[in-house]
């Protein structure tokens, strides 16, 4: 196992190739959990195999579901809607994924003995106070009034429909409660701030329940009828942009090279990155673009290009680009002109504080940044900025988007980077860098 990754030279010319990144992590954790609810043998193909979708396959088998995985092909016996089943001292560990969590919580529902849920040390750190509060409301049951893990929580059979206003734009917690009322008698009835939409298409499309969506005055209205079982199903899991997102700006930023990264999910509610490098300057295409399920399936095809410039971006793009801020912060950090991001309390209670290690990098790197307020930053962009110091990344609670991060800005701007914790990729991207072996990056 690598501790430490060592960087010390510019990725060089891989033009004209063409790339396939790792399944969609949010799409592969709702195929394991909703297919463990229907009734039957459901198939998945191109399920990520990463840290974060292990652990929820692991906590599936232990509340009984006999789930077979083999490279991506993923079969799943699901037990419909009450078939799981609660030993006496169940302990789930949800490890590193706040999505895994959230959503199994809401799974846990129905068991009469309390099932205890932990996670790793970065997990413990995060607040399950979002999804606690309307979970309880729904009638589930919490031993204490902790809002972090470990968590124990049981709960009755059938739960109450509620109504509930989600203001924080999660899609974790907006997911869980659709989770939730698929076990309680009525119709729930949500209205949510906009955030990843993957649990409705697949309800609507997939499982075919019923489930009304509409938007109004800017939020996002859900009404689903509970307890309505549902049929086995096939998936195929496309790319993660947010992966893929990786490979965008490491060919954006390098010279002279261009890249085609094949079916990759691009649903409106992910593409941020993409609109937001687009309005920098950037000419990222989205071709071939074709429906699966009511996801958005394409090829994107990318350019090197430093001549970008900077964005006062407007705040409702954030949700849909949460999980590229890191990467947009490098990008700002290398355009003609300053660019301002607002709004971003989410970033700081993500796997590490991303808004404060984006800053943190950007500084290391010299480039100048201004908090403004708690929550936002304003970059001045350096477009001559040439790397030639010493650089370490350590300390950053294993967050794989900080390691990933961290080897672009090496193969992209130079200087010498050691980078800890040099496993941590897996949570997320495990063919991460085999990628980047095939496009001929040097690293030690
Ligand atoms: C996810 C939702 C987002 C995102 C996370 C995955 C999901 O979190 O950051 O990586 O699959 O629902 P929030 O719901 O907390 O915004």
């Amino acid at each position: 196992m690598k501790k430490v990754i060592v960087i010390n030279k510019k990725i060089k010319f891989f033009k004209k190739k063409s790339i396939n990144v790792d399944g969609d992590k949010s799409l592969s954790i709702r195929f394991i959990l909703l297919s463990s609810l229907s009734k039957g043998k459901c198939i998945a193909s191109n399920l990520l195999r990463s840290g974060d979708v292990n652990s929820t396959i692991n906590s599936m088998k232990k509340l009984g579901i006999k789930i077979k995985v083999k490279n991506g092909y993923c079969e799943v016996n699901g037990k419909g809607l009450f078939g799981l089943k609660f030993k006496k001292n169940l302990v789930l560990d949800s490890e590193n994924s706040g999505t895994t969590a959230r959503l199994i919580l809401a799974m846990l529902s129905y068991s009469n003995h309390w099932v205890k849920v932990i996670g790793d040390k970065s997990l413990k750190k995060r607040d399950m106070g979002r999804v606690i509060k309307p979970l309880k409301l729904f009638g589930l049951k919490f031993k204490n009034n902790n809002t972090k893990l470990p968590l124990w929580i049981k709960g009755p059979k059938i739960l109450k429909s509620i109504k509930y206003n989600e203001n924080l734009g999660s899609a974790q917690c907006k997911s869980a409660m659709m989770i939730a009322a698929l076990r309680a008698n009525g119709k729930t009835k949500l209205k949510c701030l906009p955030s990843r939409n993957h649990t409705e298409l697949m309800f609507k499309n997939v499982l075919k329940i019923p489930i009304k969506l509409k938007k109004e005055n800017g939020f996002e209205i859900i009404e689903i009828e509970g307890m309505n079982e549902f049929n086995k199903f096939n998936y195929k899991i496309p790319g993660d942009i947010s992966s893929a997102s990786f490979f965008i700006v490491l060919t954006l930023l390098s010279k002279k090279n261009d890249l085609m990264i094949k079916n990759i999910n691009v649903n409106p509610s992910r593409i941020g990155i993409i609109k937001i490098l687009n309005m920098m300057g950037a000419k990222i295409r989205i071709l071939k673009k074709k429906n699966y399920k009511g996801e958005s399936t394409a090829n994107i095809f990318i350019r090197s290009n430093r001549n970008l410039r900077g964005i006062n971006l407007n705040s409702k793009l954030n949700s849909s680009a949460i999980d590229e801020f890191l990467l947009i912060f490098l990008v700002a950090g290398v355009c003609k002109g300053i660019s301002t991001f607002k709004n971003l309390s989410e970033l700081n209670k993500k796997e590490s504080k991303r808004l404060d290690w984006g800053i943190k990098i950007l500084k290391m790197m010299n480039i100048k940044t201004k908090r403004i307020k708690n929550d936002g930053v304003k970059i001045w962009g350096n477009p001559n900025l040439k790397l030639n110091k010493s650089y370490v990344i350590k300390n950053f609670l294993k967050d794989h988007r900080i390691f990933m991060v961290s080897t672009i800005a090496a193969l992209t701007l130079g200087g010498k980077w050691k980078i800890n914790d040099a496993n941590c990729f897996k949570t997320s991207f495990p063919k991460y860098l085999d990628i980047l072996n095939s496009l001929g990056a040097k690293y030690k």
